[in-house]
């Protein structure tokens, strides 16, 4: 299993704080927003990761990251390998996840949103993973910013609307997607949606047709900050948990 992360876009909803800098790489807490992406992912026995992010910040991540030699593989005791890919103007989810075609090659991969930060442990999913797609779904109080699913009686995924006017729940898919190796064959002939983005959840409904879209509902906390407030509440959280943290040593 390799992952992608995203980490492109410009992030005019933090102007002016992301008018020089990209939002991946603005602090929560104590380390830039990007780690906790990449220590999630690390702590799940993932060692191959390319972050798909623009032209214009591509030079700060390898500045930042380099080739992963900050990170140590769970499994080889040795660095993890950090590769980039560029997405020339932000066109969508899917768009960004194709840019990693190639690097995935056969593999089933892990999608991560980079401004999302997640408390769940991710090892068992991403260990007993076999084909289909995975999505992780959370209650939110503003269903309209969302993809948002649609479920029967026995909580089975009927469908993903994406940002609905009119929501049908409040449930929502989180940044967080583990795909089997079909995933790239879904995008084909794939067009853009109203606002002009290659859809994520466009092709998380093909697998709902197929019947080989699971979902789990997260247990912990889960922050999108992609927002001032949000921003600011994975900050607050953070430090309450490293000095808890701090206070038990
Ligand atoms: C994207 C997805 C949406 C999902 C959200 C989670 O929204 O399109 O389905 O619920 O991430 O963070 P966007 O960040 O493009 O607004």
């Amino acid at each position: 299993m390799k992952a992608v992360i995203l980490a492109g876009g410009f992030a005019t909803r933090l102007s002016p704080i992301t008018k020089v800098t990209n939002k991946h790489l603005l602090p929560v807490y104590n380390k830039p927003l990007i780690f906790y992406a990449i220590e999630k992912l690390v702590a799940a026995f993932i060692d191959r990761i390319i972050i798909v992010t623009s032209p214009w910040h591509i030079n700060d991540f390898v500045n930042l990251l380099g080739s992963g030699q900050g990170f140590i593989s769970k499994n080889t005791g040795k660095q993890i390998q950090i590769v980039y890919g560029i997405q020339n103007e932000p066109s969508g989810i899917a768009q960004g996840l194709y840019i990693a075609k190639d690097y995935i090659g056969q593999d089933n991969s892990v999608l991560y949103l980079g401004d999302n930060i997640f408390e769940d442990d991710l090892t068992s999913y991403i260990r007993d993973f076999q084909e289909g797609a995975m999505v992780f779904l959370k209650q939110v109080e503003d269903p309209r910013r969302f993809g948002i699913v649609t479920v029967d009686e026995n909580n089975k995924v009927l469908e993903i609307e994406e940002k609905p006017q009119k929501p049908k729940s409040n449930l929502a898919v989180t940044g967080l997607y583990i795909y089997d190796k079909t995933v790239f064959d879904k995008m084909i002939g794939q067009s853009t949606s109203e606002r002009g983005e290659y859809e994520i959840s466009y092709i998380n409904n093909l697998y709902i047709k197929e019947e080989k879209l699971k979902a789990v509902l997260l247990k912990k906390e889960w922050f999108d900050a992609g927002t001032f407030d949000s921003l600011l509440q994975a900050s607050c959280f953070m430090q309450k948990k490293y000095r808890e943290k701090e206070d038990k040593n």
